[in-house]
């Protein structure tokens, strides 16, 4: 089997590329970025090594190389990590989530189409279906939770799905969509909650924490989601929707604190400011669906979780400085620059 990941550079996309290469030595992995912000060769540089991955740097938006992509490589399964997915970034500049998380969805499942392929599967975001209150802790969010979106982040990732259905009804597009809740481990870029509040503890520096800090997020650690999105795409129901979560829910609050404790540092770095407009309160995901259909069950703990992604942060020291210094940015065309022969520049 032909795979094409798209955003294997970034957080989820890149652990998603490693777990197939290990479960799935038979299939050949083709991952297409962009190479954004987000975007990392330093995450994939152990991947490159492996004769059954390789890199293609575009932008999921571009149709005219997407579909020489799609021509040459006949895949037989896309799966669409590509995205822009910062919720603080789309509240700045919303432009560039529309063009990519929609426009980029719509260009990828034109190709799909075109060229045919036996399953388009889009990873989107508990976030589609708004937020819960907190004082309503019988409350998770079902396949069957209306979409009701509060950031543009949200509203791009929920008008893509929309699409996707869409495609499924109108052209009997074999799909399937997955929306999972806040991921963390390693390769997380440091400008989300988890990988911010270590990088920042490790070197003394105030610990920002929007509002009040009670914003409930439903914790998965990102392997379980990796395992989750592969079952589906290769066994899920063409057409539906399987929501992925662990019941891990935490305070930011909470969160911020047993990292600190952790790493042996003070509260006193704790910061409290502006809170992010729109800020939804709490997610909360009921998994049954994913369960009883095909058996997921997430395997780690969020005590063992944080611990194993702390440790992996205090051992990739230089992962997360690169990012912080800008000098991964130099990284792609310094190390393949001359090796990659069908990359877009
Ligand atoms: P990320 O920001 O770490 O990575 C995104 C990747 O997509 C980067 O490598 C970037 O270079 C690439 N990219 C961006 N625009 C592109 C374009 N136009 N063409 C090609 N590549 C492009 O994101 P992440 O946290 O790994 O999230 C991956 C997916 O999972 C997203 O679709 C996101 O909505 C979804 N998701 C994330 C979480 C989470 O907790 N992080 C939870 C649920 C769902
Ligand atoms: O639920 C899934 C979503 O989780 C994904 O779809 C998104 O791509 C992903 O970024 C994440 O969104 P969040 O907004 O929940 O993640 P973030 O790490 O930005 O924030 C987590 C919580 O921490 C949120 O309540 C805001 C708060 N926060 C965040 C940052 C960056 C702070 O208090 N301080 C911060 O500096």
């Amino acid at each position: 089997m032909k795979i094409i990941v798209t955003g294997g550079a970034g957080f989820i996309g890149g652990n998603f590329v490693y777990y197939e290469l290990e479960n799935h030595p038979e299939d050949e992995i083709i991952c297409l970025d962009k190479l954004t912000y987000a975007g990392n060769m330093e995450t994939l540089s152990k991947a490159m090594e492996n004769p059954k991955f390789k890199f293609v740097k575009g932008d999921i938006a571009d149709r005219e190389f997407v579909y020489q992509l799609f021509e040459s490589e006949k895949p037989d399964i896309i799966v669409n990590f590509a995205a822009e997915s910062h919720v603080d970034r789309s509240i700045e500049n919303p432009e560039i989530f529309l063009k990519t998380n929609v426009m980029g969805t719509q260009v990828l499942m034109d190709a799909c189409r075109k060229y045919g392929i036996s399953r388009y599967h889009q990873v989107s975001t508990d976030e589609v279906y708004g937020d819960l209150p907190l004082d309503r802790p019988d409350l998770f969010f079902t396949e069957d939770t209306p979409i009701h979106t509060s950031s543009p982040y949200s509203a791009s990732k929920a008008s893509a799905d929309l699409l996707v259905l869409a495609y499924y009804r109108t052209y009997k597009l074999p799909v399937s969509i997955t929306r999972c809740s806040n991921n963390y481990g390693p390769y997380h870029f440091p400008e989300k909650l988890i990988p911010l509040i270590i990088s920042k503890a490790l070197d003394d520096q105030p610990l920002p924490v929007y509002g009040k800090g009670e914003n409930v997020r439903d914790w998965l650690y990102v392997e379980d989601h990796c395992a989750a999105i592969d079952l589906v795409m290769r066994k899920g129901k063409v057409g539906e929707v399987y929501n992925v979560g662990g019941h891990n829910e935490k305070t930011n609050l909470e969160v911020v604190k047993t990292i600190l404790k952790q790493l042996d540092k003070p509260e006193s770095l704790i910061t409290y400011v502006t809170d992010r407009p729109g800020h939804d309160m709490r997610y909360a995901i009921d998994p049954t669906k994913i369960h009883r259909e095909l058996g997921w069950l997430p395997k780690t703990k969020f005590d063992d979780g944080i611990k194993q992604t702390i440790d992996w942060y205090l051992n990739n020291k230089e992962w997360w400085q690169n990012i912080l210094s800008g000098d991964y940015q130099n990284y792609y065309q310094k190390m393949y620059g001359n090796r990659i022969s069908n990359a877009k520049q």
